[in-house]
């Protein structure tokens, strides 16, 4: 089939590189120049594992281009989707700018009947609007069909995300156009759920929103477990074993960051609000979430009093491992709590470093390695649970350190990693402190 993609984001770029990958052929499109440039001589402008390789793989058998050019991009396809962004806006809904635009450019091409998939996160209602502008604009009399077809897949496994999804979901009120999107997909042998438009725009922030109540939850009973005097990790051990609860979403730590779930759950929220339905649940989960953020600072503050003229190491700077997104990332909240409180910070990242500096700036230092970072500091926040963290030479880093004091904001140190230590303090999240004094 052929399918143009407009937007070539983590979800745009994945799909794209994966549909080329079982057969189709495909055109990537994005108004980003530097972006197209790089996709054309085959790099690809964002870390995610796996992606580079499928895209020069695709590339070079014929299936996969990439254009700035909406004309060039929409002539091509009998299939458009759209995968721009879906920003949060200043009073919390969901910005619709970059779809309005894209129906724009769109409209202003579209020569031939075309089925118009929406790929992107959009509040319930937005395909009928979307489909009602292009309806206005279009230049030639063509029929437009729209698909809402939400993603689920993860920053980091992008890729083995979508070639084994859990399930498509395929909402249309058009037989035909849902038929032709099945058939689309149907290589990857995936579940499909077959609804409306609007169900299956709804589906999609109400498997975001229980995905950030899991996490806010969990991240409140360790607050409990903390005071109380219990372990947050045989808790949420303990409640995954049952098959209704699953053990999925049940790591405390210092809560959700990235480009979805914040952004989703206060569009959620919106929605609520425009329909007078009220919804606290969801303005608890972000409530709890914005404090948690705050939990490794609020430990160290309460340890050392002050942190003026602190040394801090932080590990960790993207909102999650295996990707170098930085948006809605926690240790941006954590990088600025700490300087404004008076700490040095010297920060690690295994690749995010280069996007943590446009947003955190030269306030903190960038370094190449944990051991560097740590040097000569009071005090290492673990922030982002990079494979690197779990399996951290921890006792080697606290022999560089001034003071041998670990805050691990996502529990990745273990029993015997931290007896290896032989003299540490280790600040967890939701367990008992573990102070260990031993002579060398
Ligand atoms: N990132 C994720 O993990 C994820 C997962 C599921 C769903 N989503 C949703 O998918 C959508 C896209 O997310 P993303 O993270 O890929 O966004 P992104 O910001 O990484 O990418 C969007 C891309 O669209 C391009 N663009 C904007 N306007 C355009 C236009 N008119 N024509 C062509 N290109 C245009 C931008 O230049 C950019 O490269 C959002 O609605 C998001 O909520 C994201």
């Amino acid at each position: 089939m052929k399918i143009a993609v407009l937007g070539t984001g983590y979800v745009g770029l994945s799909t794209g590189v994966c549909l080329a990958e079982i057969g189709h052929d495909v055109i990537c499109i994005d108004v980003d120049e530097r972006k197209i440039e790089t996709l054309k001589q085959g790099k690809s402008p964002i870390y995610e594992p796996g992606l580079e390789e499928l895209l020069t793989k695709n590339a070079s058998a014929g299936r996969l281009s990439f254009t700035t050019s909406h004309k060039i991009a929409i002539n091509h396809a009998d299939i458009i989707i759209i995968a721009v962004g879906t920003p949060q806006s200043d009073d919390g809904r969901a910005d619709l700018g970059y779809l309005e635009q894209a129906a724009r450019d769109l409209a202003d091409n579209i020569a031939r009947d075309s089925i118009v998939v929406i790929k992107s996160t959009v509040p319930v209602g937005t395909n009928d609007y979307l489909k009602q502008l292009l309806q206005v604009q279009l230049k030639d009399k063509v029929e437009i069909m729209m698909v809402s077809n939400p993603e689920f897949l993860r920053q980091g496994s992008a890729i083995e995300d979508t070639l084994k999804a859990d399930r498509i979901i395929i909402g249309s009120d058009d037989q035909e156009a849902s038929r032709k999107i099945q058939e689309m997909y149907r290589p990857l042998n995936v579940p499909f759920l077959l609804t409306d438009v609007r169900s299956a725009e709804m589906i999609k922030y109400a498997s975001n929103a229980f995905l950030a109540m899991k996490i806010s939850f969990i991240n409140a009973i360790a607050n409990l477990c903390e005071a109380a005097g219990a372990d947050v990790e045989d808790v949420s051990k303990g409640m995954g074993f049952d098959k209704r609860i699953g053990s999925a979403f049940l790591n405390a730590g210092i809560g959700y960051g990235g480009s979805c779930f914040p952004k989703d759950v206060k569009a959620l929220l919106h929605t609520s609000r425009e329909y007078g339905v009220p919804f606290s649940l969801l303005r608890e989960t972000i409530s709890i979430n914005e404090i948690q953020q705050e939990l490794l600072v609020e430990k160290a503050l309460k340890r050392f009093g002050d942190l003026k003229g602190k040394k801090i190491a932080l590990l960790g700077l993207s909102f999650k491992p295996e990707t170098d997104d930085m948006r809605e990332a926690p240790s941006i909240k954590i990088a600025r709590s700490l300087t404004a409180a008076g700490a040095e910070v010297a920060a690690y990242d295994p690749v995010a470093a280069s996007n943590a500096r446009k947003v955190i700036g030269d306030v903190i230092t960038y370094t190449n390695s944990a051991l560097e970072a740590a040097k000569g500091t009071d005090a290492l926040f673990i922030v982002t649970e990079w494979e690197e963290f779990r399996t951290l030479d921890a006792a080697g880093l606290l022999d560089v350190m001034k003071q041998r004091i670990i805050f691990d904001g996502r529990n990745c140190l273990t029993e015997t990693a931290l007896q290896a230590c032989r003299t540490v303090e280790y600040y967890p999240v939701g367990r008992p402190a573990v102070i260990l004094k031993r002579d060398e």
